[in-house]
């Protein structure tokens, strides 16, 4: 039953001076945000605007979801701390989850907040799905104890950097002249944002043809006609550079 509105964004993350007047128009009860790695844009909250977001959810006692999926998946330099790590009123439930860095088949996830409202979340989740898988969350009690954890977020930063820097330069190559995109400083995305509108529809089945899924921008934001959500995460180099040449070829073509 959640009515959801997007908030507007700049290079430094969620635009905080809009976050009252969206509230007061729209009716808002909470905000939800993805400060490090966003998805689908990449993008890292600056800690000045980590700072602003939290004075204002102080101010307005404005309850904050923080989605860090993403956050331990950084290429050269840690993102800045964690929103819930400035919070000293409870206004924030802070989200992590093993899916984007160990498994999502293992669903499982964390949260921390204050204690009422992670009790009333545990007996809905009960109610809901009789709690996660004990076996599960033996293994990843055990992965996080013994140290797995790390060496292996050593290890899939270090894959991810490639496939990154591989997708980059297949853009460059492909679509350097059509396009323009940010270097994502972690996390699995890039916003590829082409510099004419695309026929939604023809641009998807087209390349669907060709066997590349791609996700379009018009489904994180109704409007949005040019740009797409490439992730780097999965595909073999070859197949990335098979789909960004198949993307770009079609736009290319499409856009004329
Ligand atoms: C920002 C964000 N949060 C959460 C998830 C999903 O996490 P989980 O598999 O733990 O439900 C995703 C997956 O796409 C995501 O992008």
């Amino acid at each position: 039953g959640m009515r959801l509105r997007g908030l507007p964004m700049d290079g430094e993350g969620v635009k905080a001076g809009l976050v009252s007047s969206y509230r007061k128009q729209y009716g808002g009860q909470l905000l939800y945000t993805i400060p490090s790695f966003h998805n689908p844009t990449g993008k890292v909250m600056s800690e000045q605007r980590r700072k602003e977001i939290i004075s204002l959810s102080k101010k307005e006692q404005l309850p904050i979801i923080e989605d860090d999926a993403y956050g331990d998946l950084w290429f050269e330099k840690k993102p800045p701390q964690p929103l819930k790590a400035m919070d000293h009123e409870g206004n924030i439930l802070y989200l992590g989850t093993f899916s984007k860095t160990v498994s999502p088949g293992l669903r499982i996830g964390w949260l921390a907040g204050p204690e009422p409202v992670i009790e009333r979340l545990a007996d809905i989740k009960m109610q809901t799905d009789y709690g996660s898988s004990g076996l599960s969350q033996w293994a990843a009690a055990e992965w996080l104890s013994q140290g797995y954890y790390e060496e292996h977020l050593t290890w899939v930063r270090r894959k991810l950097k490639e496939r990154r820097d591989a997708a980059v330069h297949f853009l460059e190559r492909y679509a350097g002249d059509i396009a323009t995109w940010r270097i994502p400083a972690g996390g699995f995305y890039i916003w590829v944002t082409f510099h004419k509108n695309l026929p939604v529809s023809r641009f998807f089945y087209g390349l669907l043809k060709r066997q590349v899924l791609v996700n379009p921008g018009c489904i994180y934001d109704g409007e949005d006609r040019n740009s797409i959500r490439l992730s780097y995460s999965y595909a073999s180099l070859g197949d990335l550079e098979t789909g960004i040449k198949a993307a770009a070829e079609t736009a290319r073509r499409l856009m004329m």
